[in-house]
């Protein structure tokens, strides 16, 4: 651990032997402790005690994909769709703007009723209205040219989890996807400049230690700006419905050492975390993540939005997310930035 600390690194062995040794329930566990403290150390020196944040706004439900762990597959009849309106998406900025919010995540299902030009479009507009927020596109895969369009019209950043690193395991889980398609939008958007999010779940189904190896190498040498990681959470309307999902405690070690591997990186605590445990924000917070990304969705909508199951955020307590999570970022011992957060090092390359 104090190696990895040191050399920002390890071999493939190295990081399966950790992963194999570490005691991810033990909470007496001297190397989980130190591999808790050393991560904060770690984040602290780029990033301090501020928690980013990124206004998310789930546009669209639909979806032509069947991913076999998300609730809203095409194939699952039992969604109630929805698609928001270019005014209602620029009413949820304005809300968000409001509030402080100088990012916008725009995320949605794969859905081709958003073509490139109301995407370029909507894009151009939000940013005509706001010229000092960054836009961070979460919407699949997509051609280069599409891509291209998107960034010359103002899309600052965008995230898409390459799931999985293992080709067998993602090929089985992603009917009619390929994970080299998957790869490849991954470096055409670093290519064309965006800053890039991948990232995996944490527990799928045939994922073990040097499964994990295998994502913690590839996201050492992609080398992404953001990774968003989060326990799988099974969904009954889906094919993995039945499996056992991923835990917190596994993830939390996985946070720290990625933390520890990619120091600067913008590492959300993800809501998935805090449906399983209470307080998995705050633990994840403590692990070494540094973003969070509260909902600004329209209420009415949010809980149609499900991709796995009992998601937080979504009733009555839905309005109050940028007060809720405030409270609970600053009770984890961390400060709210509200600024637009790029990367540490982005403005020195560029
Ligand atoms: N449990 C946890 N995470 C999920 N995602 C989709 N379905 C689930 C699930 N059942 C994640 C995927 C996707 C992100 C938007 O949500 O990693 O990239
Ligand atoms: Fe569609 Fe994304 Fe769900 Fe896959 S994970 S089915 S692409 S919304
Ligand atoms: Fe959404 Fe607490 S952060 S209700």
């Amino acid at each position: 651990i104090y190696k990895l600390y040191e050399n920002e690194n390890l071999s493939d062995n190295e990081l399966l032997k950790l992963l194999d040794e570490i005691d991810i329930f033990s909470f007496t566990d001297k190397n989980r402790d130190l591999l808790f403290e050393l991560s904060r150390k770690k984040r602290s020196i780029y990033y301090k005690d501020d928690v980013y944040m990124r206004g998310l706004i789930e546009f669209t439900n639909y979806c032509t994909n069947n991913c076999d762990y998300c609730g809203l597959r095409n194939k699952n009849i039992n969604v109630d769709r929805y698609r928001l309106s270019k005014e209602q998406i620029i009413d949820c900025c304005k809300e968000g703007y409001k509030l402080g919010y100088r990012t916008f995540v725009l995320q949605g299902g794969e859905d081709n009723h958003f073509s490139d030009d109301v995407l370029v479009d909507l894009i151009i507009s939000i940013k005509k209205l706001f010229s000092d927020v960054a836009i961070t596109l979460s919407i699949g895969e997509k051609s280069k040219k599409s891509y291209q369009k998107y960034k010359n019209a103002g899309a600052d950043r965008f995230l898409l989890r390459h799931e999985t690193a293992n080709k067998e395991i993602y090929e089985n889980i992603h009917p009619n996807m390929s994970f080299e398609n998957r790869i490849n939008c991954l470096k055409t958007l670093k290519e064309l400049g965006y800053q890039v999010g991948a990232g995996f779940m944490v527990g799928l189904p045939n994922q073990t230690n040097s499964v994990l190896v295998e994502d913690l190498r590839f996201l050492k040498d992609l080398d992404p700006e953001m990774i968003g990681i989060g326990p799988f959470i099974p969904h009954e309307d889906t094919p993995l419905g039945k499996f056992k999902g991923g835990s917190v405690e596994q993830t939390l070690i996985l946070l720290a050492i990625i933390r520890l591997l990619l120091p600067q990186v913008l590492l959300p605590s993800t809501t998935a975390m805090g449906t399983l445990d209470k307080l998995g924000r705050e633990k994840a917070l403590k692990a070494g993540a540094n973003v969070v990304m509260p909902n600004l969705s329209p209420t009415n909508v949010r809980e149609k939005y499900e991709i796995y199951k009992d998601k937080i955020c979504t009733g009555d307590e839905a309005a109050h997310c940028r007060g809720c999570i405030e409270r609970r970022i600053n009770s984890a011992g961390f400060k709210v930035n509200m600024s637009k957060g790029d990367y540490f090092s982005w403005d020195n390359i560029n």
